[in-house]
């Protein structure tokens, strides 16, 4: 059931064929939005646009890579083609290896800078350009409550998600006035194929208690703040950072 308006426009999703990034894009189709789900994995993306169908709503499938700057430039096309590009959630990411600082591989730091860090950079970038274009628009970036404090073991990923902050910040300054909100989202852990294929169940069971409320979140907790900020229920909100994280920041 639709819950925030979000009609009349496009929302691109990037990462938008798995965990989070499927969640949300399900939760802005059914609230209006015609939907570009953005992945590398082909399959993953049309499975989400034919879920996101088969309930009623509108959404393409885009394959592509964030870190790539002709394919954003297509994927920011594919989506105009649908309707005025009014929104953007910049989700795609990756963790990295998981070793101390001392340890930390040049090849995992590298890449995991450039998938979530500077793919969001370059995403910004021409989707903030459509949007000045249409007289405005919320980005919606995927930062995490590691965007606030660190987790050993993880320097590439907590560095990429600190720094997504400072650059919400700054596009929020600069592009307020024309009417693009840009904003940032802090999960804490969320039950997705990113946590299966990293973590034991141990490992969850022991992250799980870091809570508050004692457990993991789901991809639709996450999702319902990333619509809600998108939609026009939140005209006055930019440049902020959100945590939906069960608490886990709280102590
Ligand atoms: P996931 O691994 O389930 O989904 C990520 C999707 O992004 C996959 O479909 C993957 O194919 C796609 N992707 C990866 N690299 C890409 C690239 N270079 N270009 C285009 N697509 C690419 O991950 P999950 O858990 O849904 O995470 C989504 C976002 O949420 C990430 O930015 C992650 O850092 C963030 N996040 C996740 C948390 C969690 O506990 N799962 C907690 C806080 C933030």
């Amino acid at each position: 059931m639709p819950v925030y308006d979000v009609s009349n426009r496009s929302a691109i999703v990037t990462g938008g064929g798995s965990g989070i990034g499927r969640a949300v894009a399900q939760v802005l189709a059914a609230s209006g939005a015609s939907v570009l789900v953005a992945d590398v994995v082909e399959t993953a993306a049309s499975a989400v646009v034919e879920e996101i169908t088969a309930a009623g709503g509108t959404a393409a499938a885009f394959v592509g890579d964030v870190t790539d700057p002709a394919a954003i430039e297509r994927m920011v096309a594919a989506a105009e083609a649908m309707a005025p590009l009014r929104i953007a959630v910049n989700n795609a990411g990756i963790g990295g290896e998981s070793k101390p600082v001392g340890e930390y591989s040049d090849e995992s730091w590298r890449r995991v800078i450039e998938v979530n860090l500077n793919g969001v950079f370059l995403g910004m970038r021409a989707q903030i350009n459509a949007m000045v274009a249409h007289g405005g628009g919320a980005i919606v970036n995927m930062a995490s409550v590691l965007g606030a404090v660190g987790i050993p073991n993880s320097s590439a990923y907590v560095t990429t998600k600190h720094a997504l902050l400072g650059l919400t910040q700054n596009a929020a300054l600069e592009y307020g006035e024309q009417g693009v909100r840009v904003t940032a989202v802090g999960p804490g852990f969320i039950s997705t194929p990113l946590l299966d294929r990293n973590l034991s169940d141990d490992a969850k069971a022991a992250l799980a208690a870091k809570h508050a409320m004692n457990r993991l979140g789901t991809p639709d907790e996450v999702a319902h703040l990333v619509a809600f900020l998108a939609s026009d229920a939140a005209t006055f909100i930019t440049g902020s950072y959100h945590l939906v994280d069960g608490g886990y920041a709280a102590q």
